[in-house]
């Protein structure tokens, strides 16, 4: 383990324009101490600090891990969209929120400040309401990254709607369950988007997947690209002529602390994707606490986060976390590699970012690519931190990400965090943390780690010890539920350490309690930071074949999707590895789709007919020791090691 110490840069503190929020570890320390001994004291003072409340809360939580029970700020009021928008409006109208960099650099980008922005969404939050949404009823958004999806995020939340966002990269039939599941009326669309250079045809796959959705009756479409689009007349409305029937101001709906503000879909290590349901005041205080510490976000700072508002990183930090701060949000609705590779340079020069955050993914590709004079020529002097997110970086990335962008100058924090946790709860604090690159770092404030034995059950205490992540107490941003299935919450986080909340991840707390992510000990894998089940995808497959996804390490995605197949038919048909690819692309999303298809004969099983993945995912990692194999069975006449199982390439 890479165990070099980066300390922040003496001219960071020295050049801040407003003045580091911390002082330093010893605050940090402090902070962290309190929060873990008198939570309720430090939450209360927290949440009224960076929230407004329209009526007081008089109970700060009640619950615990092990009932998997917790509710957050009882007896408060408050509208998330007022916390974005209307108090930032109302102190400083002309303060840009949301900056929009098209996908072409030729096309002109747009600002739009909080006072528009207040009017954009109350229009929008009137004509939701005339359609018959009502307070608690979810709304489907499948858009691509542009105002107009935050728009309607906060619009939803203004009339006290639950908004579920579904990546605009998922297929019809993937939006549509999820539609379905969340029984919404309204879906709100775009004619297309652009990505790369590409069109979306969002509102295409949008017309295909609630062909099956007799829930829907309205689809509200933003113009975008002006593309050619289909029409259902009576279901189809023009967003832009509509929303000129709505008056430019409406009030927001005070809602419990506890009410749900928005549903998004993860994948979990069983088939069918779970709905995370978030609730008000503890996500938004997760959202606001985190940006004001691990990012030390100002009001005059210009936020860049690529993470699209399909995930959870696109909700926390592309839109709630800078909004309910009241800074600037730099939304790219474009790929770091079109036109060309140096493209994040040109946003973050171009809008002045002082913020950069995005996936080790990403940084891999641009490494790969970049030369040190290609990106000479962009002023980047207004960057001060940078960020990651969404899967362990790699030491050497790290560092190519430090001293290539961030001249060595800047801060740069690695973030650990989940769908489910809402908000960071492993990361260096921007301009506090001294940095190890490749490592999480420190626990959040509030955020009681602990690493359990995954035999005995028991916790590893001290440093030096490897085990699986658990949460020890309560926090305000966790996920409150599962839709519709709450026993499956409580058997994903609760039940499998008594009392703990159970993350999925291994990891390894260092000499200095430095903790390291391993990455996932359950089914799920994760293919450029988007993480999706093996099991979604073995049984999106059922039909024509029995299969075993495998995550295997891959340079640039970080891990590669494998699919060993057993057709159910006795001959193989020619092509059959693309048509089983193309199936995935179609029935869950291109990026579910394996990089490669290996057909074999029989897939090997124990006795009791459980398929044994550890003797494929070494086959396929070309390691050669397959350890106890004695109970494993497949009927391949010559073959008792299970080697010659692969047929073909
Ligand atoms: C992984 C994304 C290592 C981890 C915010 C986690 C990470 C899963 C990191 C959650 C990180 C996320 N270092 N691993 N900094 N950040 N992960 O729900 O396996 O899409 O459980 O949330 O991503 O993925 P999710």
């Amino acid at each position: 383990m890479d165990s070099e110490v980066v300390h922040v840069p003496a001219e960071w503190r020295a050049q801040h324009p407003h003045g580091a929020h911390l002082t330093g570890m010893l605050e940090y320390r402090a902070l962290y101490e309190e929060s873990i001994r008198s939570p309720n004291t430090f939450w209360a003072k927290q949440a009224r600090e960076l929230l407004s409340f329209s009526h007081g809360f008089h109970t700060t939580h009640i619950g615990s891990l092990a009932k998997g029970n917790n509710a957050w700020f009882l007896g408060g009021e408050l509208n998330a969209s007022f916390c974005c928008v209307d108090r930032h409006a109302i102190a400083d109208p002309d303060r840009v929120a949301i900056i929009h960099e098209p996908d072409d650099s030729c096309d002109a980008s747009r600002e739009i400040t909080y006072g528009d922005l207040l009017g954009h969404v109350s229009r929008l939050a009137g004509c939701l309401r005339a359609q018959g949404v009502q307070k608690g009823d979810i709304v489907t958004i499948y858009m691509p990254m542009i105002p107009e999806a935050i728009f309607a995020m906060l619009a939803c939340a203004r009339i006290g709607a639950v908004h579920s966002v579904v990546f605009a990269g998922f297929s019809a039939d993937a939006l549509r369950d999820r539609i379905q599941d969340a029984n919404s009326k309204v879906v709100i669309t775009t004619d297309e988007g652009r990505r790369g250079g590409k069109a979306i045809p969002t509102k295409a796959v949008v017309d295909t997947a609630v062909r099956d959705c007799p829930c829907v009756s309205t689809v509200l479409t933003f113009k975008h690209t002006g593309g050619d689009v289909s029409w259902t007349a009576g279901r189809d409305m023009w967003c832009d002529e509509e929303l000129k029937k709505y008056p430019s101001y409406i009030s927001s709906e005070p809602m419990h602390s506890e009410d749900y503000l928005f549903l998004l879909y993860t994948s979990g290590s069983t088939g069918k994707p779970k709905g995370v349901l978030h609730s008000t005041a503890g996500y938004l205080l997760g959202a606001a606490m985190t940006g004001k510490y691990v990012f030390d976000i100002h009001p005059k700072d210009r936020f860049f986060c690529s993470g699209d508002i399909g995930w959870i990183t696109g909700h926390t930090y592309t839109v709630y976390a800078p909004l309910v701060l009241g800074c600037t949000t730099v939304i790219f609705e474009g790929t770091p590699a079109y036109p060309s590779f140096t493209r994040y340079w040109e946003v973050i020069s171009k809008h002045a970012a002082t913020h950069f955050y995005t996936a080790p993914t990403a940084l891999r590709l641009l490494k790969s690519k970049i030369k040190k004079r290609d990106v000479e020529e962009f002023n980047m002097s207004q960057l001060r931190v940078l960020g990651s997110v969404g899967e362990p970086i790699a030491p050497d990335t790290w560092k190519w990400f430090y001293n290539s962008m961030g001249d060595q100058k800047m801060t740069l924090t690695d973030t650990y965090w989940q769908t489910e946790t809402g908000s960071h709860i492993v990361a260096s604090l921007a301009g506090v943390t001294p940095m190890k690159p490749g490592c999480a770092s420190l626990p959040c404030f509030g955020i009681d780690l602990a690493i359990i034995d995954p035999v005995s059950g028991e916790e590893l205490k001290g440093n030096l010890v490897v085990g699986v992540l658990a949460i020890k107490q309560p926090w305000p941003s966790m996920a409150r539920t599962i839709k519709g299935n709450h026993d499956r919450y409580m058997d994903t986080y609760f039940n499998v350490y008594k009392g703990y909340y159970f993350t999925g991840d291994g990891a390894y707390r260092d000499q200095d309690g430095y903790i390291w992510i391993r990455g996932r000990v359950d089914d799920v894998v994760n293919v450029s930071g988007h993480r999706i089940s093996t099991s979604e995808i073995e049984s999106s497959l059922l039909e024509h074949a029995e299969t075993a996804i495998i995550g295997v390490p891959d340079e640039l995605t970080g891990e590669a999707i494998n699919a060993v197949v057993s057709l159910k038919t006795p001959v193989i048909p020619l092509g059959i590895e693309q048509e089983l690819i193309l199936h995935i692309r179609q029935s869950i999303a291109p990026f579910a789709a394996p990089k490669k298809v290996f057909i074999v004969k029989d897939l090997p099983k124990t006795r009791s007919g459980k398929i044994v993945r550890r003797i494929l995912r070494k086959l396929l990692t070309g390691e050669k020791e397959f350890g106890d194999i004695s109970t494993v069975r497949c009927s391949s006449p010559k073959n008792e090691k299970c080697q010659p199982l692969i047929l073909r390439l």
